[in-house]
């Protein structure tokens, strides 16, 4: 079988790491989860109360980054310190547009996950897999949903795991992430030209699934 890419973009909760673990493990592929890496690096900005990119990079390169497959969900390592959770606070999220518009942490990051897709087939998910990280990519998607029906989704995701959460803030919320995600200078999410858009408003994570794999399995 051949080593297949997969770039799966889009805005914030759009559903893409819902979706791509579930292909990741359908099709025996990597999966890459690269907004949990800029994420990361927002951990370590916050932690060490910088901005500086040499000194982000630096304490990365000292700890990396490392991924774990568990039954329920992908565990993040930054060295040896299990990272899943903290990585998922509101803090980070809502430092992390500041910390990956820096063009020194993108290059480093993007790095990363140009060698870790030289590891076998991967799927992988961000805002700039298709545009810059795997412009070769087999098969782009561009993952979107209405902001209103994101907003919904994590605010079920923040429930169920007992996160006290305002609907009409998280609209908000995602709303301005969308809005400096596609207007940095950096690398912004934007649809590379030969991606699918498959807007997931009112379909199941199974359809999106579905869509997805039906394409990849002609590809490989
Ligand atoms: O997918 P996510 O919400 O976990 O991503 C966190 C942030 O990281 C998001 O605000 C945009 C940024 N990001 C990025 O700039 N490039 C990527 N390839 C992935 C994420």
């Amino acid at each position: 079988m051949k080593k297949i890419q997969i770039a799966v973009d889009g805005p914030a909760s759009s559903g893409k790491s819902t979706v791509a673990k579930i292909v990741a493990r359908n099709l025996d592929l990597i999966y890459l989860d690269t907004g949990a890496m800029y994420r990361a690096a927002t951990f370590v900005a916050l932690q060490k109360e910088t901005e500086d990119a040499t000194k982000i990079i630096e304490y990365i390169k000292n700890h990396p980054l490392s991924f774990a497959n568990r039954e329920n969900g992908q565990e993040v390592f930054l060295g040896s310190d299990n990272v899943t959770e903290v990585i998922r606070t509101n803090e980070v999220t809502n430092a992390v547009s500041k910390i990956s518009a820096i063009s020194e942490i993108r290059e480093f990051m993007v790095a990363e996950q140009q060698r870790i897709a030289n590891q076998g087939g991967i799927i992988m998910d961000g805002r700039d897999i298709g545009t810059v990280v795997l412009p070769r990519a087999d098969l782009k998607i561009f993952l979107i949903a209405s902001v209103d029906e994101r907003a919904e989704r994590r605010y079920k995701e923040n429930l169920s795991k007992g996160i006290p959460t305002d609907l009409e803030r998280l609209k908000i919320e995602i709303a301005e992430r969308d809005h400096k995600d596609s207007t940095r200078e950096v690398s912004p999410l934007k649809q590379a030209d030969d991606a699918v858009l498959l807007d997931s408003t009112g379909k199941t994570i199974n359809d999106v699934v579905n869509f997805i794999e039906v394409k990849a399995r002609e590809l490989m």
